[in-house]
């Protein structure tokens, strides 16, 4: 029997194959081999991004797309923040920096920390990453192995998905249904909780629901957690784009600090997302292992930017209201626009730069029933990209994801198209 591995004397086992050219020749061809890690990341989340993608399709082609599937702050990063880099930049600020951070930026975010939590915080216990992604990929792959369980409520960021997917942990969602307003639920997470888990990752306040844990629910989710001997990483983007009440961090509220790790950032409130700056903070040997890891992936993040970070975090009480207010007079638009629109209903969230709009009555009567649906009709008739529930989690399927990251004039206009889509909808389906 012919070797499977050799043909007329090539051997393609190393990864190469064959094309004829003609009947006398035959060409050895490369053929590309990726690792686990890639190949999980290549599958992981093409759907989810579907519809947006099209949606920038049609807008490359010239169509009046609205887009309101974006979380990218439509804000200008402050003024004050840009001449402040321009300064560093024009003094050289532009050289290899400490694995960890820049002391300055290690300190500023520890004297915030220690001015709201009764737990002081040292610049020790802070490592700087190049934005919040790059700062919970480090964590969680200094924390878990290959298939390892974390435990993380859901409806959920849609940027967690690629990540444990590419680190190959195994993803244990906790429903917390749109009924009780994706309200954080301690007692389902302690439940799904189980021999195999390695972690709890919870985000809050939440993208995409705006839901907050109270600080009660911390403290107990955090003593938990260290009794079972078992991690627990808050994602705290939006710790400052909040509405009905302050943000309370993980670590003000827990009483113990050496199984909690808190990952914070500036791309949401200070409008500075392409600037990719996140930290994460947390105690005792984790702190070494994240900055050896820094050390190993990042090698340090630029010390411009760095330095203009400290600054920001230092003399930002007034651009962060500025944009916080803004964020709520949009989602008090969005609210009561869609609660005189037939057939829709949306959850009012307490923080964060997103509502979550209930399609279910009109997806159900008119789009197959399906969010995702919902979404593709919505861009093909009316031109506005909205982001599907399902893309978070089951508990969001029957929502779509509206963002208050768009002024109220392009906001009054894509409702405007959405009430048109419902109001058409339902005249055809009468
Ligand atoms: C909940 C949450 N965590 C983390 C991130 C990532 O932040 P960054 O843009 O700094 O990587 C986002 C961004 O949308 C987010 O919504």
């Amino acid at each position: 029997m012919r070797n499977p591995r050799r043909y007329r004397g090539i051997d393609y086992s190393r990864g190469c194959y064959l094309r004829r050219i003609d009947n006398n020749r035959i060409e050895k061809m490369f053929s590309p081999r990726f690792s686990i890690q890639s190949e999980a990341l290549n599958r992981a989340d093409a759907d989810v991004w579907a519809v947006s993608d099209r949606a920038r399709e049609l807008a490359g082609k010239g169509e009046d797309v609205i887009f309101l599937c974006v979380g990218d702050p439509n804000f200008d990063t402050p003024e004050p923040i840009l001449d402040f880099a321009r300064a560093r930049l024009g003094v050289g600020r532009t050289h290899y920096s400490p694995a960890a951070g820049e002391p300055v930026l290690r300190r500023a975010i520890a004297d915030i920390e220690s001015k709201v939590s009764p737990h002081p915080c040292s610049p020790d216990d802070v490592v700087v990453f190049p934005g919040g992604t790059n700062a919970i990929y480090s964590v969680l792959a200094c924390l878990l192995n290959p298939g390892e369980e974390i435990v993380i409520p859901e409806p959920m960021y849609i940027g967690y998905v690629p990540i444990c997917d590419s680190l190959r942990l195994k993803v244990k969602p906790v429903p917390c249904p749109a009924e009780t307003h994706f309200a954080f639920d301690v007692e389902a997470i302690k439940r799904a909780i189980g021999e195999n888990t390695r972690a709890v990752m919870i985000n809050t306040p939440g993208n995409p629901t705006g839901a907050m844990a109270t600080p009660e629910q911390l403290r107990e989710l955090a003593a938990y957690c260290r009794a079972r001997n078992i991690w627990l990483v808050c994602d705290e983007m939006y710790s400052m784009i909040t509405f009905a009440r302050r943000h309370t961090s993980l670590r003000t509220a827990a009483e113990h600090l050496d199984n909690i790790v808190v990952i914070d950032g500036l791309s949401k409130s200070h409008a500075m997302s392409g600037w990719r700056l996140g930290w994460a903070v947390a105690r005792g040997p984790l702190v070494e292992r994240l900055a050896e890891f820094a050390g190993a992936t990042i090698f340090g993040c630029p010390q411009f930017i760095q330095e203009t970070a400290a600054f920001a975090l230092e003399f930002d009480t007034y651009f962060v209201k500025q944009m916080r207010d803004a964020y709520l007079v949009r989602r008090d638009l969005i609210v009561e626009r869609i609660g005189r629109m037939p057939g829709l209903s949306c959850t009012v969230p307490d923080a964060g730069m997103f509502v979550m709009m209930d399609v279910s009555r009109v997806a159900l009567s008119q789009n197959g029933g399906s969010s995702r649906a919902f979404a593709e009709s919505l861009l093909d008739a009316e031109r506005v990209s909205v982001l599907p529930g399902s893309a978070f989690g089951a508990s969001a399927k029957n929502h779509v994801r509206l963002t208050l990251a768009a002024d109220e004039a392009s906001l009054n206009r894509a409702l405007d198209r959405i009430e048109r889509f419902v109001a058409s909808g339902s005249r055809q389906a009468g």
